[in-house]
């Protein structure tokens, strides 16, 4: 079973967006780093993207039936998506949750994320390392399981 990587709105557009926050590495770089990452632990990949909540809703009902796990960066939904969270409270595998920007040192709106309610973990703020971060937390949780 493959971990499922998704990603929120405007994160398509990662690498000339707001660099001095989120960094030049675009999504296609990340997705990358991700899948050698994950190789390098033996787990397959499905890495994706999305603007729309209800489409992030349907990809998490799907890892929830096909996944071993889920790691999100559900960008602004993380701080207003009840949907999302009650999707991912619906799933019996593990979820970290990951922003690549500190989300504490931001504007007091970011300081609330919803999915966190339903994460084993949350990394943020060490830009795309945190995902290969989020891989190796997300590996040894599935081993345990
Ligand atoms: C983000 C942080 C969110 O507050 C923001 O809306 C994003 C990206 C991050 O990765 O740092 O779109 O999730």
């Amino acid at each position: 079973k493959p971990i499922y990587i998704l990603n929120g709105p405007n994160l398509n557009l990662l690498g000339t967006r707001e660099p001095e926050v989120y960094g030049t590495e675009t999504l296609a770089d990340l997705e990358q780093r991700c899948v050698r990452k994950a190789d390098a632990l033996g787990l397959a990949v499905e890495f994706r993207q999305s603007n729309g909540e209800s489409e992030l809703v349907d990809w998490i009902q799907e890892a929830r039936a096909n996944g071993a796990g889920l790691i999100v960066n559900a960008g602004a939904y993380s701080h207003t998506s009840i949907a999302m969270l009650d999707a991912l409270l619906a799933c019996d595998v593990p979820v970290v949750e990951v922003h690549l920007s500190n989300i504490f040192k931001r504007e007091p709106f970011r300081h609330q994320s919803y999915i966190s309610g339903a994460a084993k973990g949350v990394i943020c703020g060490f830009g795309g390392l945190g995902y290969e971060l989020a891989i190796e937390a997300l590996a040894s949780a599935i081993s345990d399981a």
